[in-house]
């Protein structure tokens, strides 16, 4: 295990507040920022196109970054695309494949926006959305999803944690679903990449769609699509950078994953998610993976034990507590704990309004832990709300 203490340095903010918003973005540590900081101050030019030395320095930098997510994900680096963020890594699979009326695709009902919208965009094509109910704790039953699955289903997408609940999915068995009844799989990674191991060689989803500034701990305004066969993708974004030729109106594609990142992609923001993985390696992710899980846990036991607090999710949550204190609206919860202990929460619907108001809920306070937070962050979390809630009695 490392030592979460020796770690904050890395982090500085963390001496000014109590973040536990790390579900909605992570802080970035310091070794990212200087990788980043060399960029900008030692060789600064474009990726992929140029033959002198700073294009070629930051071209290097740009697929030795790739080999570094590649490997943290044991996948191909051949099939892995830069995006910027878990969003756009969705809506590259939603309208880069073939759609036909009435072809059918699952998800759930307690989706973030961002792995719900992109699907329901699809009815301009005639394709159907089929949700899978979640139980009261946010529990995706794998059955539930293979009940779901017609002649016509053409991918299920899910997410592997969900960011209002906590909850884990079966993705292993969900897989093995799609696998059986020659369905394509979505894993969004969103909350679980870099907090739970993941492996493109062990688990294979088709796609897996995640964020390079939540659990990775790179800078925001990064993400990662790793397709499990890039062919079979149609880009949606044409232009330079992506193209071997073009003649008239013809042209020819790069192989991936160029052919996905057409124009100047997120340099430095590349460079800092390469630098980012190597970081979260050091710290390893079963122990990262411990670590949140336990804070959370921990959260989730003293926030129910105080009168007046509700507490939502599983037991078995991993990194996300949501809770609401007596009929206090979440945003002047959560503006509570800020003004009177620095305490940075995430307040609302979390961009799931969907699986909020299945509960009847107005929104949720949440808070979400990341490898450098603390028990004695908890506890002050935690003793926050307990002042806010016996106020009330
Ligand atoms: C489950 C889930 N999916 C997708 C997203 C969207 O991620 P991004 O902000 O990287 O686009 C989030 C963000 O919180 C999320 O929690």
């Amino acid at each position: 295990m490392y030592d979460v203490y020796a770690i904050r340095p890395d982090f500085p903010v963390l001496e000014q507040v109590v973040y536990l918003d790390n579900a909605s973005t992570s802080q970035t540590p310091r070794p990212v920022v200087e990788a980043m900081n060399e960029y900008f101050f030692e060789y600064a030019g474009n990726y992929g196109r140029g033959a002198h030395r700073l294009a070629q320095a930051t071209t290097e930098h740009y697929e030795n970054a790739r080999e570094s997510v590649a490997s943290f994900f044991e996948a191909d680096p051949r099939n892995v695309i830069f995006t910027k963020n878990t969003t756009e890594s969705i809506n590259i699979v939603a309208h880069g494949r073939e759609w036909a009326p009435g072809d059918r695709v699952i998800t759930s009902a307690i989706e973030h926006h961002s792995n719900y919208l992109p699907w329901v965009g699809l009815s301009s094509y005639g394709v159907v959305l089929d949700l899978v109910d979640a139980n009261h704790e946010g529990i995706i039953d794998p059955n539930a999803v293979e009940e779901k699955i017609t002649d016509s289903t053409k991918l299920i997408a899910l997410s592997h944690v969900s960011n209002v609940f906590g909850s884990v999915l079966d993705i292993d068995q969900v897989i093995k679903i799609g696998r059986k009844h020659g369905v394509s799989v979505l894993v969004d990674a969103a909350q679980s990449a870099g907090e739970i191991p993941l492996s493109m060689k062990k688990l294979a989803p088709d796609y897996l769609a995640l964020p390079g500034h939540k659990g990775l701990l790179g800078p925001q305004g990064t993400g990662v699509l790793i397709i499990h066969d890039p062919e079979e993708l149609r880009p949606t974004i044409l232009g330079g950078g992506a193209v071997e030729w073009v003649r008239g109106c013809d042209y020819e594609l790069l192989d991936p994953p160029a052919r996905f990142e057409a124009g100047t992609p997120n340099i430095p923001g590349v460079i800092g998610v390469g630098r980012a993985v190597e970081y979260v390696k050091t710290l390893g992710v079963t122990n990262v993976e411990k670590h949140v899980t336990m804070l959370a846990r921990l959260a989730a036991k003293q926030l129910a034990e105080i009168e007046n607090v509700t507490v939502y999710g599983p037991e078995n949550r991993i990194g996300v507590v949501s809770f609401n204190v007596a009929d206090l609206h979440p945003h002047d919860v959560s503006m509570m704990l800020d003004e009177t202990n620095k305490i940075c929460t995430r307040s609302g619907y979390h961009c799931a309004m969907p699986a909020l108001l299945s509960l009847g809920l107005d929104g949720t306070v949440r808070a979400s832990f990341g490898p450098y937070n603390t028990i004695e962050e908890v506890n002050l979390l935690t003793g926050a709300v307990g002042l806010i809630a016996t106020s009330l009695v």
